[in-house]
């Protein structure tokens, strides 16, 4: 493609926040310590995690750089980056989770293949960028059509980086074309993230953001956009993130006997503490009276499918009883599950301060606005690509000034 090409090494890769953590160093998976997350309601761009299956694309010349946009359509046509950003422009506040999140949780279980990931693979952002209904729109395929005239039902999205498990070519990913033609999913051609061109970690000049959908599918870097009959063959869709049952390994595994995850489940995480923490007085927002602590319990919820959180339950005795969080969005409006000032893409950070003993399991579950609960056990949802872990949060406390 002019303008943008993807490098077969990792000489020229981008510099990075040195907070993150560091999953895998090539291709380069980062994500920012917990406490990151709940320090604003958007997360900044440089602690954002950072999640790539090869080396980060480079652009020459952005006049040259265009979107070609072709198969099951009478006019196929090129998009130049100067006529996406000429296009009515939409700020949709968006959550992105990989579907590998607390995968390293699971392994803990049963080992799971895949990038390792504490629980911070997941970042809040303000996108900028034309709706993708509007572009296809431009190219002769109207609002809410499910099926083009040839037979096209999936939009399918090409990259340029180079990525080792499609022996070397690009990464790919595709969504019904009822979803993409809808204006009211809100999916982007962004160009902007928290009102900065985006940068070359996440995608610039122009990547895909499908709101409420695991992260695999907002593909970015993009290069092409074709209209096809089935969804996309590639091996991010075909050969990964899709959810097996506990009773599929490595050797009795049939990929085509599952779809590829689109939504994410219902998901909470408690961020203001790390796991196995001994908590001195004057820590993490705490003060300690007669031998309890006051501590500040605070994470975020979030569901897909533009699903709200209806509520946010916090147990301190190890899920025996249960206290209910409050949950936020923007500073000054309530935040109501489905109300109509919500961002609906977007997490809900919560917060509960409550009085710990001595030593204790601190518990966070969440419940979607569609009653969808978060499983107890990580062992009930354990498949072998480790994806979608989204049981019971729990971190293990104690009062004192040594490592538990
Ligand atoms: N797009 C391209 N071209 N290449 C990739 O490796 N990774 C996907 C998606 N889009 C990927 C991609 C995955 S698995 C995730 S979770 C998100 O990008 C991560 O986006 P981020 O790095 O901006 O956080």
């Amino acid at each position: 493609m002019p303008g943008l090409s993807g490098p077969s090494d990792y000489s020229q890769e981008p510099s990075r926040h040195p907070c993150l953590h560091i999953n895998a160093k090539e291709p380069f998976n980062a994500e920012p310590p917990r406490s990151a997350l709940v320090s604003s309601y958007v997360t900044p761009v440089e602690l954002f995690f950072k999640r790539n299956h090869g080396p980060i694309p480079l652009v020459d010349d952005i006049e040259r750089y265009c979107v070609d946009i072709s198969g099951l359509i009478e006019t196929p046509k090129k998009l130049y980056f100067r006529d996406i950003r000429m296009l009515p422009k939409y700020n949709v506040t968006a959550t992105l989770q990989c579907a590998g999140n607390r995968r390293t949780a699971m392994s803990i279980t049963r080992k799971v293949k895949g990038v390792g990931w504490d629980v911070s693979a997941i970042g809040n952002a303000v996108w900028g960028g034309a709706k993708l209904a509007d572009i296809l729109e431009l190219i002769g395929v109207p609002k809410l059509t499910s099926c083009t005239q040839s037979g096209g039902k999936h939009i399918e999205f090409v990259s340029v980086d180079k990525c080792e498990e499609e022996n070397g070519g690009p990464y790919k990913a595709s969504i019904p074309l009822s979803q993409a033609t809808n204006p009211e999913a809100d999916v982007l051609l962004a160009y902007e993230m928290n009102g900065e061109p985006l940068n070359r970690d996440h995608g610039y000049p122009l990547r895909v953001i499908v709101p409420g959908v695991i992260g695999a599918r907002s593909v970015k870097w993009l290069d092409s956009i074709n209209i096809i009959a089935e969804e996309c063959q590639g091996f991010f869709m075909q050969k990964d993130y899709k959810m097996f049952p506990p009773s599929v390994d490595w050797g009795n595994i049939n990929w085509n006997t599952r779809k590829p995850q689109m939504d994410f489940p219902v998901q909470s995480v408690i961020c203001s503490l790390e796991d196995m923490q001994s908590i001195k007085p004057g820590m993490v927002r705490s003060l300690c009276i007669h031998g309890f602590i006051k501590v500040r319990i605070s994470g975020y919820a979030v569901s897909g499918g533009g699903c709200g959180i209806e509520r946010v339950d916090v147990s301190i005795d190890g899920g025996k009883t249960w206290m209910e969080a409050t949950r936020f969005q923007k500073t000054g409006i309530p935040y109501i599950a489905d109300g109509i000032s919500n961002d609906k893409w977007a997490w809900v950070l919560f917060e509960l301060t409550v009085d710990i003993p001595q030593s204790t399991e601190i518990i966070a579950k969440a419940v979607d606005s569609a009653a969808n609960v978060q499983p107890e056990k990580v062992q009930d949802i354990w498949n072998l690509r480790g994806i979608l872990n989204t049981s019971w949060h729990r971190v293990h406390v104690r009062i004192g000034h040594s490592n538990m």
